[in-house]
């Protein structure tokens, strides 16, 4: 059974105030709240199994080492990898896109070319561009319609035997829009060789990943987003393309023997694993996944697209108010604006006065911005904790807004 409030009651921190008010934490886009569960396992980790992992004979090196290899085998089912060295661990979407860009630089020309989208965030642009400045390699951008959705012919007419990369997100994080990136993949396959890189940033705390199923090269994500700790995050890659490419970070951890000759690397997944890693961090990442599994994930995807309904409705109800992004493509965010009112930020003061916390501004995704002509949006982003008495809040504190910026 779905018990909401059993739910917030394993979040300590929605009990606090902010500005004098009830705190209601609508910024789950930029990062999660975390269950008590996961902070319990940081603090455990730390005043009872702190070690290097890997590299000690002695008690609490293994113990912390077969902690954090526990949780890569739950990170491994969560997405349904075959293997279990198919998950590397990173800091984050954004280390792990810099990642892949930098070890294919090698697989790239002058003239070939990767196709991104209008949808990305800054993180699946950057480093592609970066990329294309190191190999002469140039980016080719799926255009948007005006409900933020793909256009996918230009799509098909970008894909040639130039292409050797295609990175997209699932889900956007500035608009929510999910993406096709079933046909996007499976167009990818019929007609190249190239890579396919998904951003998972904003669909791994929402949807069900199965990395086999969807045939991707690559599926990067944020543990901080899905309750985990900030400063975590994984990389999926397909075993052999993984073993094919040469390391990114060099150091500790991701050599099989080193001398000034040179040097051999580890087998997966340490040879893109170089240095400490954040051991604490990937540990709890393991108790985040176990308590989306307890909730369940399909009770945490029903229970958000109710509130995603919900607060459309009702925001729609205000005069002058407009939402960006195709609604039945959506999930997790509402963006919007008022207009002719003040800024996007202006209205997040407002809220934010009335302890409610949204984003506001450009997201990361300045391209989307420029295609909508704004500055920016105010975006409400929904978490398994959020209640329906929380929209109703939002929607008052943006009526009043309103009022108060015209
Ligand atoms: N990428 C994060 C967001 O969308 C920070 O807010």
């Amino acid at each position: 059974m779905f018990d909401i409030q059993e739910i917030r009651s394993q979040f300590s921190i929605l009990d606090r105030e902010v500005n004098g008010k009830p705190l209601v934490y609508l910024d789950n886009a930029a990062t999660s709240q975390k269950p008590n569960s996961v902070l319990e396992v940081c603090h455990a980790y730390y005043t009872e199994l702190n070690a290097n992992v890997h590299r000690g004979i002695h008690t609490l090196s293994q113990l912390a080492t077969e902690e954090m290899e526990l949780s890569r085998r739950k990170i491994q089912k969560f997405i349904n990898a075959e293997h279990d060295f198919e998950v590397i661990f990173t800091k984050g979407t954004t280390e792990g896109l810099n990642l892949i860009s930098y070890i294919l630089t090698q697989k790239l020309k002058k003239d070939d070319e990767i196709i991104i989208s209008y949808l990305e965030h800054h993180s699946n642009i950057v480093p592609w561009q970066l990329l294309c400045e190191r190999t002469g390699a140039k980016l080719r951008v799926i255009p948007i319609d005006e409900n933020g959705i793909l256009q996918l012919d230009y799509f098909d007419k970008f894909l040639s035997e130039k292409t050797k990369v295609v990175s997209v997100n699932q889900v956007s994080n500035a608009l929510g829009i999910v993406n096709p990136i079933e046909e996007i993949i499976a167009k990818t396959r019929k007609n190249t060789d190239a890579y396919v890189v998904i951003d998972g940033a904003q669909s791994a705390p929402h949807f069900n990943i199965d990395v086999q199923k969807m045939d991707c090269d690559f599926f990067v994500f944020s543990g901080h987003k899905m309750y985990a700790p900030m400063g975590t995050g994984v990389l999926y890659g397909k075993r052999e393309i993984l073993e094919a490419l040469p390391p990114f970070h060099g150091g500790g951890e991701m050599i099989a023997t080193c001398s000034f000759d040179g040097t051999t690397y580890a087998g997966l997944p340490f040879k893109y694993e170089a240095g400490t890693p954040n051991v604490g961090g990937n540990i709890a990442l393991g108790a985040a996944v176990d308590f989306m599994n307890r909730v369940g994930r399909e009770n945490i995807q029903n229970h958000e697209n109710a509130l995603l309904e919900y607060a459309q409705r009702h925001l729609l109800e205000i005069e002058g108010l407009k939402v960006y992004g195709e609604k039945a493509k959506r999930v997790g965010v509402v963006s919007f604006n008022l207009e002719g009112v003040g800024i996007s930020s202006d209205v997040g003061m407002i809220l934010d006065k009335m302890g409610i916390a949204v984003r506001t501004g450009h997201h990361c995704t300045q391209p989307i911005m420029e295609f909508f002509n704004i500055a920016g949006t105010v975006r409400a982003s929904f978490a398994v904790y959020n209640t329906f008495e929380e929209i109703d809040l939002l929607v008052e504190g943006v009526k009043k807004a309103q009022r108060m910026l015209s």
